[in-house]
């Protein structure tokens, strides 16, 4: 039960040919190290050809691979390989919307959501203004959600539910073993296209589509995973697991590093996702400030304490990419700004320091502004945030099956139990003490 997934950002993973930009083949030369850490599964970000607007997240053809990252040979070989290391790679679905260069923007507009007379009120993610542009070929306005270049497309057409069913297929009979789905809570807009957000996104009929895709994966054995990117408060993200396998937990994600904070997210988790699903946790992903600087503040003792949580609570763990290393968000000059989101998302996407002298990413997309948490130095050392990581997904076997019990502990102390273990946490600045055993600020145990 449970699991790592550790999530891969292709183009700040792993350079393999010089050019500035992760690919495949980058990826598939550090299987050996993502084994040794003990992850489950890796799970990229968009690996498809794309405009790149919204890199990657704005999908140009569903079944090919971005030339910037390989080929589909290249995929093909990293799925292979990862699977020889017991570890399963999931890719990255982005339903809800397509590139405005997608050949169905071209040759189905009616696989997009139009205006009906007036437009809605509806607004952009990304721009607060209006989600609807006029498109000169038809004098009709199409609705996007995120940039003008990311049409939405319309949930209601069945050829649109065909065209994903094929697309799920391909890649689960080329071994994909998960999808995450990107805008998991979003693909059913309204009929009748009222006003208001609340006929924008989480609409009931969305379940649907996940109960169709559900049945896909029974095709295959084993079941392929699927992962909403559920971005719905907590009590609303029960309903997403009827037919979802994850329904990653975002009130979790965003709340502050402190106990009564974060506490009461988890047991109220607990307590709500339905007993045949598992929880999933995280802290960091390419839309967020990274943990180790959201969190962490920068002091590793802080970090190692929220991925002592992540590893330690029940069901599944995500680790962005650098977490386990406490990378901190990279700060990236104003020019050197490629998102178009506000504010922009750059400073999580910087590349992963593989060395401290940086030589793997010669003139990198973005910035490589911070060395001194490397993977290499910390492989060197035993006492890294590295090697607790390591550790930390190595002793969570242990009771990986246990349920999760809150017990009485100290102000500041979280101590819970899973089976015939403890794991207890101070989240304070100063030492603690948990039955006779003294807690360092901010020191997990596992007793
Ligand atoms: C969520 C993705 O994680 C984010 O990066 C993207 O911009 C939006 N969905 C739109 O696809
Ligand atoms: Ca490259």
């Amino acid at each position: 039960m449970g699991g790592v997934i550790y999530q891969i950002y292709p183009r700040s993973f792993a350079d393999s040919n010089g050019d500035g930009i992760g690919d495949l083949p980058g990826i598939r030369a550090q299987l050996d190290h993502l084994a040794w850490l003990g992850v489950d599964v890796i799970w990229s970000s968009p690996t498809f050809p794309s405009p790149n607007v919204d890199w990657g997240y704005d999908v140009a053809d569903y079944y090919g691979v971005h030339p910037d990252f390989g080929t589909l040979d290249d995929l093909d070989a990293l799925i292979a390989e990862a699977k020889s290391k017991h570890i399963e790679v999931w890719l990255d679905l982005v339903p809800n919307h397509s590139s405005d260069r997608h050949r169905w923007f071209a040759e189905h507009p009616e696989y997009y959501v139009w205006a009906k007379g007036r437009p809605n009120d509806w607004r952009s993610v990304f721009t607060g203004k209006t989600a609807w542009r006029l498109d000169k070929r038809f004098d009709r306005r199409y609705l996007h959600q995120f940039a003008p270049e990311q049409p939405d497309l319309d949930w209601w057409a069945d050829a649109v539910r065909d065209e994903f069913d094929r697309i799920l297929r391909f890649w689960f009979d080329r071994r994909v073993s998960g999808f995450r789905i990107d805008v998991a809570h979003g693909l059913i807009k309204d009929k009748l296209l009222r006003d208001g957000v609340r006929y924008m996104r989480e609409r009931p009929e969305v379940h649907e589509i996940y109960a169709r895709w559900q049945q896909i994966t029974l095709e295959y054995h084993p079941k392929p995973t699927l992962m909403g990117e559920t971005y719905v408060s907590l009590d609303k993200l029960p309903a997403y697991y009827r037919y979802l396998d994850l329904a990653q937990n975002f009130d979790f994600c965003r709340a502050d590093f402190e106990l009564d904070e974060l506490r009461p997210i988890v047991e109220q988790t607990m307590r709500d996702v339905p007993a045949d699903r598992e929880p999933i946790w995280f802290g960091s992903n390419h839309d967020h400030s990274r943990m180790a600087t959201r969190w962490g503040k920068g002091d590793e003792r802080r970090h190692r304490a929220a991925l002592f949580l992540v590893l330690t609570l029940p069901g599944y763990a995500i680790l962005y990419q650098g977490d386990e290393i406490a990378l901190e968000d990279g700060k990236v000059p104003r020019r050197r700004i490629t998102d178009l989101a506000r504010p922009p998302r750059d400073p999580e996407r910087t590349p992963l320091p593989w060395t401290r002298d940086g030589e793997e990413w010669r003139d990198p997309w973005l910035p490589l502004t911070n060395t001194s948490r490397n993977v290499a130095d910390q492989k060197d050392d035993p006492s890294s945030t590295l090697h607790y990581t390591r550790l930390l997904i190595e002793q969570r076997k242990q009771f990986a099956d246990e349920s999760y019990e809150t017990l009485p502990s100290a102000k500041g102390v979280w101590a819970y139990r899973r089976g015939d273990r403890t794991c207890v946490v101070n989240m304070t600045d100063t030492s603690a003490t948990h039955e006779g055993r003294t807690l360092q600020p901010w020191q997990g145990l596992i007793l």
